[in-house]
């Protein structure tokens, strides 16, 4: 059994709870507004405060030599010689017993904000595979970027008032095998780069006039943990969390809808209280259910006494009547607040954001709300141009959106638990998550992985089925089977509520593997062979299509180059485990007990550059690029995924010197015929069948190309591709005019390469330099290029068939952001925004 099983179930049955009935029943009243904020940003309630811990740090590229330590306090390994700050510290400072050399130096380190990626600042170099990782269907994991050591250090003050509180630091990702000192003081290691981290620091803090306080992080990236790039540093956010020493734990409550119907929903409440008093403590618990406006729907209230050191869980029933259910579609959240009290002082206020939904998976399909929902899901890995895997909460939107806007209502964290944010955009926004754990593994470690992704996650209404692993080697072993059951029910215990899968890409019927599953996950089912076969002769067995399709195409190329790493839109080049794009969801369409899939991916990202190598860095399976601009498979799915017409047709019509010469034109639509025309003459109508690529041969004449798309005989959409003249003017697009000064939000600057006549050239290379006034600065840029060896981190870029990407932060001051885009022979361009 793991440590936090035990823990729970030694604790809980030593406190004494008693449970008080309802005060308030199902009164609706309003809140008084911003009173219950606790748990989320930067907001105080109660006690508690959540305070961003993202910025003002120091980092030092590389390892520092360490000495051995001779030291007082009795611990070894590292020493805390780079945290020396002033000549007047206590003696703890002095045990490391350096030479003068190894004292810290401010040169040796730069000023960075959080969340930081330092690989991403790196340079592509050709090195042996084991050096930059390898696995997957190709070498180059880290996209062929140098990884390494490296560490982080933060000065700070404590207040004097905070004595007394609670204080921990939790880290939402660190990649990877992180070491943190505080004060001199080593609190732990953590090797996880997908696990969240927490460190108490009440004890070694320095308080007021005690002194400022150091943070050393030691951050450990030579090893990766999978075959695709991960990065390297604090690439998630950082929280300072102050709390009362009586308070609700970390991941501390468990809200549940074990019955839902029209006319009511029972909501389960299990808050874990924690009192870290030596003394006994007697409480009185208040949890509230609102929705967004602040409505209380109901009101539970149990009192209870925990003993000095000591937690306890509390279970509460409290109910919403008529609730709105939660779905991709509406995505309604309702929240728990939490308040503590001690002799009617309130200690500690805590907020849990839930939905209202029922999801049943069964070997008919999946059910949301009781009806048949066909996941349209993507698999996705972390990063993004311009930035690795240090995304600002932003981007992570943005990629979000772009996904929803192609008619996907899934998203599976491939291969690993995602930030924490990226689960609150999914529950706000509407989609399906497929929470993923990183390893097969009961060990301790592994099972302390688990769970703590399990206990960070299970509130959100998204996650709507947990993955244990993905491919693991030992898939249909006995031993796997042995590893897996006690995965599985660790789970089942702490989250009895979610099914339970694997994705499985071999020996799905050996060795009792699957039979440990409540959903078998397929990954890529060998084309389709293996789910319909085993459907029908396993009977008790309920799937699932967890990874679909792995067709590669490089955005605006309508020729595989196997020199510069480019392949084809036109015809499709795919491994030979996956069908082309379409075609699985003809599957879904077919079999729908399959429940859904999740296409390999949603965007392209760095490393894994299938079927290439070095020099491509990128991997070429999204339906869009790294930078989120659309390449033609993308039709393919929006055209099977939502009901709006889509006519799309490629390649693009700039073919200059084939003129006379044969050229096939591809067309992804839903509607029910379309009709192709050259400058104006029908080359032709055809019927489209349901997730088929339409084609059309005819010779090349430079001009208008126009696909009509009808629908019971009436035109209802069309699509135009033209041929353009030479590249003469820059055009740039903000998604937003106006950001945040609050040095975290992000414009995502669209830039292309426009003829006189406002068309974007489609073949256009040029490069483009950036300036900017202002208080905002450039954090990186790209092309979606996958063999670009230009750095992402710059103040230009090459633009790629088209098209380039720059990303603006802004600083935390208001005022007007000017940037400007220039190029030799265009005419420049410029965007203002207004950060206030
Ligand atoms: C899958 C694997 C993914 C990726 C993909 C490429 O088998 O789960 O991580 O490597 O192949 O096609």
């Amino acid at each position: 059994m793991n440590y936090r099983l035990k823990r729970m179930v030694t604790v809980g049955s030593m406190a004494i709870v008693m449970l008080i009935s309802s005060i308030e029943g199902n009164t609706q009243s309003q809140l008084p507004p911003d009173s219950y904020r606790g748990a989320i940003g930067t907001k105080v309630s109660g006690q508690r405060a959540k305070l961003s811990f993202d910025f003002n740090w120091q980092f030092h590229l590389g390892d520092i030599a360490m000495k051995k330590v001779v030291k007082v306090g009795g611990q070894g390994g590292l020493t805390d010689i780079n945290i020396k700050i002033t000549p007047k510290d206590e003696p703890n400072l002095d045990y490391t017993n350096v030479e003068s050399t190894n004292i810290y130096n401010p040169n040796d380190w730069k000023e960075v904000n959080l969340p930081h990626d330092w690989a991403v600042e790196g340079t592509f170099v050709h090195d042996p595979p084991e050096y930059s990782g390898s696995g997957g269907s190709q070498p180059a994991g880290n996209g062929y970027l140098p990884i390494g050591i490296g560490f982080y250090r933060k000065e700070f003050e404590i207040p004097e008032t905070d004595k007394g509180r609670k204080i921990s630091i939790e880290f939402d990702g660190i990649f990877r095998n992180s070491t943190v000192w505080v004060n001199g003081h080593l609190l732990g290691n953590h090797q996880s780069g997908y696990t969240p981290s927490n460190y108490d620091l009440t004890d070694v803090l320095r308080y007021g006039n005690e002194g400022r306080n150091v943070i050393l992080v030691k951050v450990d990236a030579t090893q990766p943990e999978g075959w695709w790039y991960e990065g390297c540093g604090i690439y998630r956010h950082v929280w300072l969390i102050k709390t009362n020493r009586l308070h609700v734990d970390r991941f501390g409550t468990y809200v549940t809808t074990p019955a839902v119907s029209d006319a009511e929903a029972t909501i389960s409440i299990k808050t874990t209280l924690k009192n870290e008093y030596k003394t006994a403590k007697s409480v009185t618990l208040v949890s509230k259910i609102v929705d967004k406006k602040g409505h209380v729907f109901d009101t539970k209230t149990s009192t209870l006494t925990i003993f000095p050191f000591d937690q306890t869980e509390v279970s509460q029933t409290g109910t919403i009547k008529k609730p709105l259910l939660w779905s991709p579609e509406a995505p309604i959240l309702y929240k728990v607040l939490t308040e503590v009290t001690e002799n009617d002082n309130l200690v500690d206020t805590y907020e849990t954001t839930f939905g209202v939904r029922t999801v049943e998976i069964n070997r008919n399909g999946v059910f949301l709300n009781g009806k048949l929902y066909p996941v349209k899901g993507t698999c996705n890995h972390q990063d993004f141009a311009g930035i690795g895997v240090a995304l600002p909460d932003k981007i992570n939107g943005c990629k979000l959106k772009l996904l929803k806007d192609m008619g996907s209502n899934g998203y599976r964290c491939s291969h690993h638990p995602p930030t924490p944010e990226l689960l609150d955009m999914c529950d706000s926004m509407g989609l399906l998550v497929l929470d993923e754990n990183r390893f097969l593994s009961s060990s301790e470690e592994g099972l302390k992985d688990l769970t703590t992704m399990l206990y960070r996650d299970r509130n959100h209404p998204s996650v709507f089925m947990w993955s244990m692993e993905n491919e693991e080697a030992i898939q249909g072993t006995v031993m796997g089977a042995r590893i897996l059951e006690t995965m599985v029910e660790t789970t089942h215990k702490i989250d009895p509520s979610r099914k339970v899968t694997a994705a499985m890409n071999h020996a799905r019927n050996d060795g009792g593997y699957s039979d440990m599953l409540d959903v078998v996950g397929y990954n890529y089912g060998d084309k389709g062979l293996a789910y319909v076969k085993d459907h029908e002769k396993y009977s008790n067995r309920v799937q699932f299509c967890t990874e679909t399709t792995s067709f590669v195409s490089t955005r605006g190329e309508y020729e595989t180059n196997w020199n510069k790493g480019y392949t084809s839109n036109s015809i499709i080049v795919k491994p030979d485990w996956g069908p082309y794009p379409g075609e699985d969801w003809a599957d879904i369409v077919k079999y729908p007990y399959l429940g859904g899939l999740f296409v390999w991916t949603g965007f392209d990202y760095r490393g894994e550059p299938t079927p290439f190598t070095w020099p491509c860095v990128s991997s070429h399976f999204g339906f869009m690029d790294i930078c989120g601009f659309p390449k033609d498979g993308y039709y393919a799915y929006k055209a099977a995924w939502t009901n709006e017409p889509v006519v799309h047709i490629f390649p693009h019509w700039n073919w200059q010197g084939k003129e006379g010469d044969s050229i096939k034109v591809h067309c992804y639509t839903n509607c029910e015929e379309v009709e192709l025309f050259l400058n104006g003459k029908s080359i032709g109508k055809q019927k489209a069948a349901s997730y088929k690529k339409l084609i059309w041969e005819l010779v090349y004449k430079p001009g208008k190309l126009e696909a009509r798309g009808f629908k019971g005989g009436k035109v209802i959409t069309r699509d135009i591709v033209e041929t353009t003249t030479t590249a003469s003017q820059l055009a740039m697009n903000s998604d937003v005019n106006t950001l945040k000064a609050d040095g975290c939000d992000v414009a995502v600057v669209k830039v292309a390469i426009k003829d006189d006549k406002g068309r974007v050239v489609p073949t256009a290379n040029n490069l483009v330099k950036f300036s900017i006034e202002g208080p905002g600065r450039i954090i990186g840029t790209g092309n979606g290029n996958p063999t670009s060896h230009e750095p992402d981190k710059a103040s230009q870029r090459m633009a790629f068939n088209g098209y380039c990407l720059v990303l603006v932060q802004t600083n935390k001051q208001s005022g007007e952001i000017k940037l400007k885009a220039s190029s030799e022979t265009l005419k420049d361009a410029e965007v203002h925004l207004k950060a206030e």
